[in-house]
C-alpha cells in the first residue's frame, strides 16, 4: 500500500478472497499458488504503469481468472498468470518463468517430466515473442493445486510455429495428433494463415490424465468452420457447439478478436483429441459486460449449470457497474467432452489498471445516458 493507491498484491488478493467466497472454496491454497507468481511485482502500487505489457489481459494486469462449471460437479478455479523478472525484458522473464516452474516443481508436487521433453522446443535460444511461458493455477475443492503451463509457438519466430508444435506433439508420443488438428482446424492446409497456432499447453503432473492441449485461433472465422473445427473429436457434438454460437450471437464471421480452438489429448488419445474447447472472445462482441453476463449466464442454463454461482463470481471481482465498461468477461468457452455434457467457463478481468469504457454511443443506445 502506498496510501491512497493499493498494491497489485492487495488488489488481486481481494479479489481472490471474494471470488473463493462467492463459489465456496477456502481461499488459503488460491493465494498461497499466486504469490511466487506475482512476487517481482507485488508490492507496485497500482498508481504505477504495469511492469510489463503482458497480453494476460487487456490493461495489462499479470493473472485473469476464470471459472469452469460442470454440470454437477462444484466450480474450479483457475488463475492465468505470467511472472516478470525484477527488471522485466523478454529472456530475464523466462529465466523468472523457469524458476517459477522449479518451485512449484518443489511445492507442489508438480511433475515436470514432460516439461522436460519440451522445453527445448519451445525454449532454446532467445525468446522471439513477448512471452515465453505462461501458467496456469488451477483449484478443485478438497484437491492439492495443479499447474498448467502454456508454450508460445512464436517464440521463435512465427514462421517456425508449425514445426515447434509438430515437433512438441511428437517428443509427447502424439505422432498423428498434429495432422488432425490441421485436417479439421486449418481451413487452407496450411497453419500460419488465417488459422494460427497460439498456444501449447501441459498439464505438470504425471497422472495417467495429465493433458497435452493444442490451441489455434482462427481469423474471421464464422459457424461453419468452428464446427468443422469442432469435428475432430470422435464423439463431436454440433448441437452444442452452435447452441454456444447462437446464444452468444457470434454465428456471423468473427472479425474482431478471433475466436479459439482447443484440442485436448490425455491418455490413450494420441491421434485424436478426447476433448474440443472453443473460446470467444465475448468482450469484442457485446456492448458493455451487463450484456456478457446475460449471454454467458443464457448459456450457462443452457448447458444445465449453476447460473447463481457464475453470477456471484462475476459480482466478486467488478469494482464497478457492469453496464460501465467492456472486458470485465473476456472470453466465454464451452468445452465437449467425447464422454459426458458440455461444460462452460467464464473468464474474469482483474483490471487491476484500466477499465474500458462502454463506448458512448453503446450508452446512449441502451439508454443509460441521454
Ligand atoms: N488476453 C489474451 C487474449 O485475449 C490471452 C488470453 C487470456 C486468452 N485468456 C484467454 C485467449 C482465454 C483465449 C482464451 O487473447
Amino acid at each position: 500500500m502506498d496510501g491512497a493507491h493499493p498494491s497489485l498484491a492487495d488488489h488481486v488478493s481481494g479479489q481472490l478472497r471474494a471470488l473463493c467466497a462467492a463459489i465456496g472454496l477456502p481461499a488459503h491454497a488460491p493465494l498461497a499458488s499466486v504469490r511466487p507468481l506475482i512476487e517481482p511485482v507485488a508490492g507496485r502500487s497500482l498508481a504505477d504503469p504495469p511492469a510489463w505489457p503482458t497480453d494476460i489481459s487487456d490493461d495489462h494486469t499479470p493473472v485473469e481468472y476464470s471459472i469452469a462449471c460442470d454440470a454437477g460437479k462444484p466450480p474450479v478455479l483457475r488463475i492465468l498468470g505470467e511472472t516478470f523478472a525484477q527488471q522485466p525484458g523478454r529472456a530475464a522473464n523466462l529465466r523468472a518463468a523457469l524458476r517459477l516452474v522449479d518451485r512449484y516443481g518443489a511445492g507442489l508436487g508438480s511433475a515436470l517430466d514432460r516439461f522436460h521433453l519440451v522445453r527445448q522446443v519451445f525454449l532454446d535460444g532467445d525468446p522471439q515473442s513477448d512471452f515465453a511461458l505462461w501458467f496456469s493455477l488451477v483449484h478443485r475443492a478438497g484437491r492439492r493445486p495443479e499447474v498448467k503451463i502454456y508454450f508460445n509457438p512464436d517464440t521463435r519466430g512465427p514462421e517456425r510455429a508449425p514445426h515447434l508444435v509438430a515437433e512438441a506433439l511428437r517428443r509427447l508420443g502424439l505422432d498423428d495428433a498434429y495432422a488432425t488438428v490441421l485436417r479439421h482446424g486449418v481451413r487452407t492446409g496450411e497453419p500460419g494463415n488465417r488459422d494460427r497456432f497460439s498456444f501449447f499447453a501441459l498439464d505438470l503432473h504425471s497422472r495417467t490424465d495429465a493433458r497435452t492441449k493444442v490451441y489455434l485461433s482462427h481469423r474471421d472465422a464464422d459457424a461453419d468452420s468452428l464446427l468443422r473445427a469442432a469435428s475432430a473429436t470422435p464423439q463431436p457434438n454440433p448441437e452444442a457447439v452452435l447452441d454456444f454460437l447462437k446464444l452468444t450471437g457470434c454465428t456471423e464471421a468473427l472479425t474482431h478478436r478471433p475466436a479459439v480452438s482447443g484440442y485436448t489429448f490425455a491418455g490413450a488419445d494420441t491421434d485424436r483429441p478426447g476433448t474440443y474447447s472453443l473460446y470467444l472472445p465475448i468482450r469484442d462482441y457485446v456492448r458493455d459486460d451487463e450484456h456478457a453476463r446475460d449471454l454467458v449466464l443464457a448459456v450457462a442454463d443452457r448447458f444445465g449449470l449453476d447460473t447463481g454461482v457464475i453470477d456471484r463470481a462475476i459480482a466478486a471481482v467488478a469494482r464497478r457497474p457492469l453496464h460501465t465498461g467492456v472486458g470485465l468477461i473476456p472470453h466465454v468457452s464451452l468445452r465437449v467432452p467425447g464422454d459426458g455434457p458440455p461444460g462452460v467457463t467464464v473468464y474474469l478481468s482483474a483490471e487491476a489498471y484500466r477499465v474500458r469504457a462502454t463506448p458512448r454511443w453503446v450508452a446512449v443506445r441502451s439508454g443509460r445516458v441521454a
